[in-house]
């Protein structure tokens, strides 16, 4: 495969990355996307993002989150083996544009994960919220690029910065992956040193497949267009709200002053069928401490709701849906409200249920859903199959009252532009027969 270098120190390929640079200021419209797949783990509910990484490239799968300000992986002496890493020393700028850091010393042979004057960063696990000391890492990474053909050309990014992790750290997460993708607010996260080294937009997509069986896509680098198993153009059918900075970070070693990496949105009301819940308007919004607010996130499997949200919510679906002849039946943990599948009428978007709109800062910009991202589908030997309510309660003073978690975001296309500083939603694209699949 042919390789376009896009190296800070530019070795190799010059002309062929500046060639590349220049398509990409010049023409906006033909912003070329990196793209990535987006594998969904049935064990665990979460999401698994593909890429390649170190000399020669190796294929390396992390686990996808909204959150986080740099990727980390284990780089244990028997598995990290490339030609091209190197170290970061402690007194540099690149070290101190981190935080917190610590200073490393070795007293083995040198290896990736042992090194003296060796920058070193507090890689956490979003789902254990496990932490531990380790280096970092300056390695090589590629992706592909989306050009519609049928051979798709990997981009190099020979800088691409990163923490070392060990092995412990990957407990919780789907068992074939070896660490993290960060795809969080930070100047260091995944989609940021791809922007910055491609000089394209601070702006990535995501469409997050709803089964273990079909793939989904990431889009880094554009602000559109993008075809996913469809010849329209998506970004067409975007909705925007604007992204809301957490002032108060929630990482596990804390470094004063530090604001949140993930991503909030200004959720203001729900409605169940047109009509809205009444919510205490104050936990919706984010507060001094961090409190409060909406924020979307791949490391909860359903959206979580503070408990007097919760009991609203549920009240009123159940209100609801008697219009669609459901009876609710016994309740399958971790859900509070289903009803037997039989029940059910299927549509294109899932069964037919009463919609869910998650109205946003203004009346009018409503994030619509179906059945299929309302509803999840459950299924146990001998025992009846039910369809249930697809959110959680999360109990009461939680940091985030609202947290959209990835079965809410499957099938739909969501945008998060840092240009622009805007959340951009499709509602689901199984109403226009589109699936999170890429073509070439
Ligand atoms: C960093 O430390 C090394 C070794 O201690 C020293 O040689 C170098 O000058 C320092 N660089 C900066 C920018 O302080
Ligand atoms: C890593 O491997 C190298 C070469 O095989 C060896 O010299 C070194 O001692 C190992 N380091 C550790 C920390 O195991
Ligand atoms: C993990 O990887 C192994 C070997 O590549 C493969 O056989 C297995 O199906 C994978 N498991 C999952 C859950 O992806
Ligand atoms: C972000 O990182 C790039 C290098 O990767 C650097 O040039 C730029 O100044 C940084 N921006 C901010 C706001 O820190
Ligand atoms: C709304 O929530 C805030 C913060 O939790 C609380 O102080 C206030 O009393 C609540 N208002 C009502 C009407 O429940
Ligand atoms: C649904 O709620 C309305 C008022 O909001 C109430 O009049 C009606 O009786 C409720 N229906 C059911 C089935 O609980
Ligand atoms: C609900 O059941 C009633 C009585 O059986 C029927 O008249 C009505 O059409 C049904 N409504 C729906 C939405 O299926
Ligand atoms: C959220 O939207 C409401 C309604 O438009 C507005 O009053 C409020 O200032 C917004 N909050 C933030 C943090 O932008």
């Amino acid at each position: 495969m042919p390789l376009l270098s896009s190296s800070h120190s530019c070795l190799c390929n010059c002309n062929l990355f500046a060639a590349i640079t220049l398509i990409l200021s010049l023409t906006p419209s033909l912003q070329i996307p990196l793209l990535a797949p987006i594998s969904k783990d049935d064990t665990t509910q979460l999401y698994t993002l593909s890429l390649y990484l170190k000399t020669p490239l190796q294929p390396t799968k992390l686990h996808l989150h909204l959150g986080s300000s740099f990727t980390w992986l284990t780089c244990d002496n028997s598995t990290y083996t490339s030609t091209s890493y190197h170290h970061i020393p402690c007194n540099s700028s690149l070290c101190s544009s981190f935080h917190p850091t610590a200073c490393s010393t070795c007293f083995h042979s040198p290896a990736p994960n042992c090194a003296t004057n060796a920058c070193s960063l507090f890689p956490e696990n979003p789902i254990t919220r496990n932490t531990l000391l380790a280096t970092a890492l300056i390695d090589a990474l590629a992706l592909p690029t989306s050009d519609g053909s049928t051979h798709s050309p990997l981009v190099l990014i020979s800088h691409f910065i990163f923490s070392c992790s060990e092995h412990s750290l990957l407990q919780g997460l789907p068992v074939n992956v070896s660490g993290l993708a960060s795809l969080g607010r930070s100047n260091h996260s995944l989609p940021a040193q791809i922007s910055n080294s491609l000089s394209s937009p601070r702006c990535f997509a995501l469409c997050l497949p709803g089964s273990s069986s079909k793939p989904g896509s990431a889009f880094f680098g554009s602000t559109g267009p993008y075809f996913l198993s469809s010849k329209t153009d998506l970004s067409k059918s975007l909705t925007y709200t604007p992204l809301i900075v957490n002032p108060v970070g929630d990482t596990v070693i804390t470094d004063n002053a530090q604001p949140s990496d993930e991503y909030f949105i200004n959720l203001t009301s729900i409605k169940i069928n047109g009509n809205p819940l009444s919510i205490n308007a104050s936990i919706l919004t984010v507060d001094s401490n961090g409190f409060g607010g909406t924020k979307i996130s791949t490391a909860e499997p359903y959206t979580v709701l503070e408990t007097s949200i919760y009991k609203a919510f549920v009240e009123r679906f159940v209100n609801e849906s008697s219009a669609f002849n459901l009876t609710v039946t016994e309740a399958v943990e971790p859900f509070g409200v289903c009803y037997p599948a039989k029940e059910f009428t299927e549509t294109r978007v899932g069964p037919a249920v009463p919609t869910v709109d998650l109205v946003m800062h203004s009346e009018d910009v409503l994030w619509r859903m179906f059945g299929g991202n309302s509803m999840v589908r459950i299924e146990k030997e001998g025992v009846e199959a039910v369809w249930c309510l697809g959110f959680v309660d999360g109990g009461i003073r939680r940091r985030a009252a609202v947290v959209i978690g990835g079965h809410q975001l499957e099938d739909n296309l969501v945008q998060f532009d840092l240009e622009s500083n805007r959340f951009g939603f499709t509602s689901s694209l199984l109403l226009q027969d589109v699936t999170c699949s890429f073509q070439y």
